[in-house]
Order: structure tokens, then sequence, then C-alpha cells
């Protein structure tokens, strides 16, 4: 790539952002927040247009202080963006290659450079969200386009300093890089009480029963968002991002739990909330008032129906599959709703999960990243299977990923059987129909510009480090994998 390619990337910046965004056009003037981005389209966009242009030097403060469409192109034809070799490679290999105490005072240099240059003995208490969200953020993208190495803003809430800061990542970097050896331990405690456990509450009673509802049910990594944005091409099925409201009893709680997870992404709410039915008053009203909103989670559900065209709701949520209970609460809350199973080789999860390093995300017992992952599969796998054998079987469809992508007409004319709804080519077209493409979903989805069949068969070239468990043995039988190495 060379300095006369900045057309190219002004071409692309433009084309990324009409699918982020959902436009057909993006206008030049208007800051990009205010079309409906947010921080995770910002991410998105730098992700992609580092994949398609490796030398691009763009930052994430670059994107944030660059907020139309027009000073974006501006900056990128006025700096010196455009480097003649990848970050990635040359600093990668700086750091790997240094010797161990180098590695430490590499990476303090690079925190200061790439989070701020906050004094050791700062008073400013860098744990409070308002100032350490931004700086997060730029951290969090360098590390990705330099190492791939991905990190979430819950891992620096304790520390104080830039050097606790450093020190943290260098020995997190040293292990995703394999630098430094894992302390092993080859068992994994799956929790039979938890895999088995009953309905631990009353799910909430409503009279306002909500009929046609699916649930894509999967354990994290498995293809969710790939099937939901395959499934958002039927004119019949309406396929919002991760929805996330079954964990809660009322929309407040639902609020009030997202503002505190994500606040610097108001517009994903907003549009989640839009979704739901709520005018732009309605939706700023609760924004200032999350909990007023005190409406109870079915009859949000119940708005959605009313509010979408469509005539089925598909919520996609793969935190679902945690407690049994919460799966339970569906048969409550729905008339019949349906259940897609979507399974996919542990291995390939397993692996995806620690390249993700998943394990910063997702509270497990255990330490060690591969047990981790492990653990999950298995025990998300368990309870959906569990939570089927206490609903009518013609209303759960096992799917598996590798069939998906391999055979994606034939799976998909699977689907449409089992939910009643004709055929369509739309189905088959992921990446070339606007739907909801950006909120909280994989974070590299639009790293892929087709269904790509070879990576249903990644789990063949993949050796994990230790054997899997009797019960992930097991389980992996009952869906039918193979596991050539056990
Ligand atoms: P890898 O990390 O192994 O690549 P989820 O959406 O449930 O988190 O699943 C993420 C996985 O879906 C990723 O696994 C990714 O490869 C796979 N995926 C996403 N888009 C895809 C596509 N277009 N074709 C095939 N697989 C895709």
């Amino acid at each position: 790539m060379n300095y006369q390619s900045h057309a190219d990337i002004e071409a692309a910046l433009i084309k990324i952002l009409e699918c982020l965004l959902c436009k057909n056009e993006i206008a030049k003037d208007v800051d990009l927040f205010t079309l409906g981005a947010d921080e995770l389209t910002l991410y998105r966009l730098l992700n992609k247009l580092h994949q398609q242009f490796p030398t691009l030097q763009l930052s994430w403060h670059d994107l944030h202080t660059n907020r139309t469409l027009a000073s974006l192109i501006n900056f990128i034809h006025s700096s010196k963006s455009l480097s003649r070799v990848s970050t990635e490679r040359a600093i990668k290999e700086q750091f790997s290659t240094a010797e161990s105490d180098a590695r430490l005072k590499f990476m303090q240099k690079y925190v200061q450079k790439e989070y701020g240059r906050l004094p050791d003995n700062s008073n400013q208490n860098i744990t409070q969200e308002a100032s350490r969200h931004q700086p997060f953020m730029n951290l969090a993208w360098a590390l990705k386009r330099d190492f791939n190495f991905p990190l979430y803003l819950q891992e620096l809430q304790t520390f104080m300093t830039t050097t606790e800061i450093a020190a943290y990542i260098c020995v997190e970097l040293e292990l995703h890089l394999g630098l430094r050896p894992r302390m092993t331990s080859t068992s994994i405690k799956i929790n039979q009480t938890e895999i088995l456990k009953r309905a631990v509450h009353t799910p909430a009673k409503t009279e306002n029963k909500v009929n046609n509802v699916v649930f894509i049910l999967s354990a994290p990594r498995s293809g969710s968002t790939l099937l939901r944005l395959m499934l958002a091409g039927h004119f019949q099925l309406f396929c919002p991002p991760e929805l996330n409201l079954l964990h809660h009893d009322q929309l407040s709680d639902w609020l009030i739990n997202r503002l505190k997870r994500f606040p610097r992404s108001t517009h994903v709410i907003q549009n989640l909330m839009a979704i739901m039915g709520f005018t732009p008053s309605e939706v700023n009203y609760f924004l200032d008032h999350p909990e007023k909103a005190t409406i109870p989670i079915a009859d949000v559900y119940a708005q959605i129906e009313k509010s979408t065209q469509k005539t089925i709701i598909v919520d996609k949520t793969p935190s679902y599959t945690k407690h049994l209970f919460t799966l339970q609460q569906t048969e409550a809350l729905f008339d019949q709703a349906q259940y897609i199973h979507l399974v996919r080789h542990p291995y390939a999860v397993i692996d995806s999960f620690v390249r993700h390093r998943f394990h910063k995300l997702i509270n497990t017992d255990q330490n060690d990243p591969y047990l981790s992952a492990e653990y999950v599969w298995t025990q998300r796998n368990q309870n959906v299977l569990t939570f089927k054998e206490q609903t009518e079987s013609k209303r759960y469809y096992l799917l598996h990923y590798e069939h998906l992508v391999a055979q994606p007409r034939e799976t998909m004319a699977g689907i449409c059987r089992f939910l009643q709804i004709s055929f369509s080519e739309n189905l088959l077209n992921p990446y070339e129909i606007c739907h909801h493409i950006s909120g909280p979903g994989d974070y590299d989805i639009l790293q892929h510009d087709t269904i790509e069949p070879l990576l249903g068969k990644k789990w063949e070239n993949i050796k994990l480090p230790y054997p899997l468990q009797p019960e992930t043995i097991a389980l992996a039988n009952i869906l039918k994998y193979q596991l050539p190495y056990h």
C-alpha cells in the first residue's frame, strides 16, 4: 500500500460507514454520533479499515476528534497516516524479541503514549468512568491493531496508575503471544448443580403473551451473529442486535444495567428502545429517569411485536444460556416460543474463546482460559439440552454451525420449514442488506464479507493443550461431533 491510496481509503471509509449506520448515503458534515454511531461503531470501522489497509496509522483518538465524514476524509488526506510497513508486524516484533525487563519498559512507554500520561502519584482516580473511557478506547484499539490483542474495560477497573496498567498488560500480552508459559492445570470443575439447576425463581406472569418469538440459543463464539444477520434478510423476521431482556423483570432493571455496562453507548440503547416502540421523547425521558421505566419485560416484547412490521421476533442473546432458569422464563412469558439451538465444534469454540480472551469477560471459577472456555461450552450447551427435555420437541431445532457455513441454502431451507415461513434468497446475503450490523455481538463480524465455509472446518487443525473432560466428550458425542484427539 502506498501514498496514492488515500482515494481508496476514502471510498472504503464511506462504504463501511454506510453499512455500519444502515444508510445509503452519509451526510458529510454531520457528527457521526448524531447519525447513530457509537463507540462500538468506531471500533468496527477502525478494525475493518485496518484489515483493508494494514499500513494505515489511525488511532481511536483520530476518529473521535474527527467525527464527521468530511473531517475524517480531510484528516486522512492531510496527515501522514499511511506508513510503509504494517505497524502490527513492527511493534509486535519489537515487543516479542525484547528481553523480559525491556518488554516492561516498552509497555510502559506504549501505555503512556496510548492511554495518556498520568503521573503515578496523581490524585486523579483513573478508575472513574468519565476519566478512563476515552483513554481506554484509545489503548484498546492500539493493542488490537498492533498485537491483535483484545482488551476489555473491566480488566482495568482496579488499577490506579498507568504503571500498574502497563505491568498488567505486559504479562497478559506475554501469555497471549505464548512468550510466557501458563500455569497449567489439567482438570476442569464442571459444576453439575449449575448445569442441572431447576427454576430458582418464579417467572413473572403476564396476560400479554407474545406468540411469535424465536430464540437463538448458543454458547458464545458459535456463529450466532452471522446467523442473526442471515435471518434478518427474511421479510418476516425481525432480528435486532442482542436484546439481553430476559435477565430482567422490568425495563427499568435492563436500562440501569445497560447504562452501567455501556455508559457511552447510549445510541445503541436509544436504537434498542426505538425498536421497542418508544417515541424519541419517551426514550430521552427514560434515559434520564431509568428507574421510571417500570414496564414488565413481557410487555416490552409485546411492544416490539406491535412496532415492527415483521411477524416474528428473533432474539439472539447468547447469555440466556448461562442459567437454566433464564431459559425457563421463556415458557412462562411466551406462547409457543421456538428455539434454535446453534452448536459449534468444541475445539473451534474453545480456540475462539481463548483468542478473544473471553475468560476476562465471562466469569467462571476456572482460572485457565482453556478450561474456562471448555466450561462455558459444556455448561451452556448442556443447559439448552436440559431445557429441551422440558419443552415440546417440535419447538426445538438443532443447528450445526458447520452445516450453516458449508451448505447455507439447504440449512436455511430447513430453518424456514421449522419456522413455517417461505424460503427467501435474501437469507443467503447477510452482508448485502442493512440489518443492524452495529450493536452488541461479534466485534469482528465486519471482518468477513461472505459466508465462509472454511471456517466450519477450522476445528480440524486445532490442537488443544489439555484433553477434554469426560462431561465435554459425552456432550460432544450427543451433538455428533468427532473428537480426533480424544
Ligand atoms: P472465530 O473467532 O473462530 O473466527 P458469535 O457471533 O456467536 O460470537 O460467533 C463468532 C464466530 O462466528 C467467529 O469465530 C467467526 O469466525 C464466525 N463467523 C462470523 N462471520 C462469519 C462468516 N461470514 N462466515 C463464517 N463464519 C463466521
